[in-house]
């Protein structure tokens, strides 16, 4: 039985088995002693609609989103601020006035790690290079815009997804050409891989990190493995690194803050065991 103070909290998806949103709340309802359980929800895409509408009828304060239904939820709830608009998703439900409400927070997420990464980073230091344009990198973009960068350069495989991303999004977000790369990188202060390029099984991203300076920081949003080629080749040539795990367990923190109360801590024992989770395969 529930307990009339309980507060339920879930992840639906279709399938829904690998997320990992779980392991990060549950963590967190424990830490901070909440009468609470955040639970894994297969929802199919025709009954999205449904779920969402009655999220509160169901029991629930509210829900992440993750893959298939990022983008129906974004027509499906009311979608609150850029980060949102920009990419047309939303991955954090929550409700307000009892009707349901969306927020996209992985680019928050992304910010959130680079500064426990890097501390004293500063989105004012030289240009960003941003490999991809997909969901992911547009939630980047938007966030680092938010934060003050000055340039964003974006290199993806297909040119016309760049150029879309640049017109939506106007300064400071370009598109960008890969023959440029290494001009780009020459004054780049961050370079993001926000492609799937490295992830396992998948194949490596494979470019010349040459022209870089020392000082620029390089960040991966892949997290299986944790270091990634990319990563390893950057850390063998003196650059500060920041995984993609930082990512996924920053984006958590809006969610939990916004259902039970507490702005939620992101510690070394929670980075620990989802990476232990991710050892685990
Ligand atoms: P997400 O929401 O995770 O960003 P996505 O929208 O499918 O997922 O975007 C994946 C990104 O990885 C895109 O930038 C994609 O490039 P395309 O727009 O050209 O598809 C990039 N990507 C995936 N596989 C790639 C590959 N083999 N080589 C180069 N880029 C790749």
């Amino acid at each position: 039985m529930n307990g009339p103070a309980e507060r339920r909290a879930c992840v639906i998806g279709w399938p829904i088995s690998h997320s990992r949103s779980p392991i990060i709340h549950n963590y967190w309802l424990r830490r901070y002693a909440i009468e609470g359980r955040y639970e894994r929800l297969p929802v199919r895409p025709e009954d999205l609609r449904h779920f969402l509408s009655d999220l509160q009828g169901q029991g629930f304060v509210g829900c992440n989103v993750t893959v298939p239904h990022k983008e129906e939820a974004f027509r499906l709830v009311e979608a609150e601020g850029d980060a949102a608009l920009l990419t047309s998703t939303v991955n954090t439900v929550f409700l307000r006035d009892g009707r349901p409400f969306g927020r996209s927070t992985d680019g928050e997420g992304f910010v959130g790690g680079l500064v426990a990464g890097v501390p004293g980073w500063s989105p004012r230091d030289g240009t960003v290079a941003l490999l991809g344009a997909g969901g992911a990198a547009r939630a980047i973009a938007a966030a680092l815009a938010g934060a003050g960068a000055s340039r964003i350069h974006v290199f993806n495989r297909t040119p016309g997804r760049a150029e879309a991303m640049a017109g939506d999004f106007g300064p400071p977000v370009m598109a960008a050409r890969w023959d440029d790369l290494a001009d780009t990188l020459a004054e780049a202060g961050l370079l993001v891989n926000a492609t799937s390029l490295g992830m396992e099984g998948q194949p490596p991203l494979e470019i010349r990190l040459d022209a870089l300076p020392r000082e620029a920081v390089v960040t991966d949003i892949v997290y299986v493995p944790l270091e990634t080629p990319l990563l390893r080749a950057a850390r063998a040539r003196g650059n500060r690194t920041v995984d993609g795990l930082g990512m996924l367990l920053h984006q958590a923190v809006p969610g939990f803050e916004l259902w039970f109360g507490v702005r939620p801590e992101v510690t070394p024992e929670l980075r620990a065991l989802v990476a232990a989770d991710i050892g685990k395969g």
